[in-house]
């Protein structure tokens, strides 16, 4: 028989998870619509009037998504006033790890001197950073942790085939991070929703590298080792999940639309984003958009787009946001906070 004690966590009460500081970080290296049509069929005209994209970043062939993760990772918490001892768990977003293992996570910890923390990686491609923020913060809610560092990080640039003008022409590389703890006075985290559908695994995914397809001649010949997807298949899918992810997610926080000041979606395409704030029935202006500069950084994306839109006072405390993605697998998340 166990003993008649309490459970050590049961004399917690659930507590609030906000996001306490954030920071970014994106390669110098700018590729423009112009250098891009040198490289393959195409023109700055088709790109911006099917995406919105205008330019991009690339990282240095020996910068990788982990030197890009710890100078988000830093910023966040200089902007934080966190010390390297302060953080109990890390989690990296990230579908282009620098290895399969150990994880970007693991590496990150010993370049920002966490030495306390725990350290994981989570995959959900686009998805990915706010599958970690809702992760991070069921971790801040249990009292488990107090401190947890939420990166997206992405070189994407290491598995897009640059032949192909099917895909090449869309992503970036780039890392956003932000501290995740609990804040009085704040109710932050409001509401989440997560979701996947892995009946579709293979309208976006990189086929090789896993146990699956190991990389061998014939992989490299067919360029598996690369991105694959199915665009229109995906811009299907995307519109309907992120709209239906957001109203699930509205209605759980018991936010009317209305009371949104900003929307950050995923920046894949900008007609994507059109259609979200279609759907919550604003205008574009009450979006935060910035893939004309970035393109899409996968999970970077998110936080990236939530560090420029509070340093460019977008962001004021009590803020209704709602956060909203999609990605390989596929998968879908949003998430309603009060800044
Ligand atoms: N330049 C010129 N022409 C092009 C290019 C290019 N870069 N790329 C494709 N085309 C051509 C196609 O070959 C096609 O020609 P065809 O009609 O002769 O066959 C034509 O343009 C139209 O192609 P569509 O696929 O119909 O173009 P669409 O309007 O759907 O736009 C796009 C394509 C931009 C890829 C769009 O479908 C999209 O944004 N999809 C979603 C992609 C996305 O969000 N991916 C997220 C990935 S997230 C992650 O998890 C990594």
């Amino acid at each position: 028989m166990p003993k008649a004690r309490p459970h050590p966590r049961q004399s917690h009460p659930r507590r609030n998870a906000s996001i306490h500081s954030t920071g970014m970080y994106v390669p110098e290296r700018v590729l423009t619509n112009a250098e891009l049509e040198k490289l393959v069929d195409t023109t700055d005209e088709w790109i911006v009037s099917r995406t919105g994209i205008k330019e991009r970043r690339i990282a240095a062939a020996d910068e990788f998504t982990s030197d890009m993760g710890t100078k988000a990772a830093l910023q966040a918490m200089a902007e934080g006033n966190v010390a390297p001892g302060e953080i109990d768990l890390i989690i990296v977003a990230t579908c282009t790890p620098d290895t399969i293992f150990p994880s970007t996570a693991c590496r990150i910890q010993e370049k920002i001197g966490a030495k306390r923390a725990a350290a994981f990686d989570i995959q959900a491609a686009c998805s990915g950073f706010l599958y970690g923020l809702v992760v991070a913060e069921q971790f801040i809610a249990s009292h488990m942790y107090e401190t947890v560092l939420v990166i997206g990080a992405e070189k994407l640039s290491s598995i897009v085939n640059w032949k192909d003008r099917n895909t090449c022409v869309l992503f970036g590389d780039g890392a956003g991070a932000a501290i995740v703890r609990n804040r009085q006075g704040v109710h932050g985290l409001l509401a989440s929703d997560m979701g996947a559908d892995g009946a579709q695994t293979d309208i976006l995914s990189l086929p090789a590298g896993g146990c699956r397809l190991p990389v061998g001649p014939a992989v490299l010949e067919q360029s598996l080792n690369c991105l694959q997807m199915s665009g229109r298949e995906v811009y299907k899918y995307a519109v309907n999940a992120m709209n239906e992810s957001a109203e699930r997610c509205l209605k759980q926080a018991g936010v009317d639309p209305s009371e949104i000041s900003l929307i950050i979606p995923h920046q894949a395409n900008q007609r994507i984003i059109e259609s979200v704030a279609q759907k919550m029935k604003t205008t574009l202006d009450r979006c935060y958009v910035n893939l004309h500069r970035y393109g899409n950084m996968s999970a970077a994306c998110i936080p990236v787009a939530l560090h420029e839109a509070a340093k460019e006072g977008r962001l004021k405390q009590g803020d209704i946001v709602l956060l909203v993605a999609f990605g390989g697998g596929l998968t879908w998340a949003s998430a309603v906070l009060e800044w």
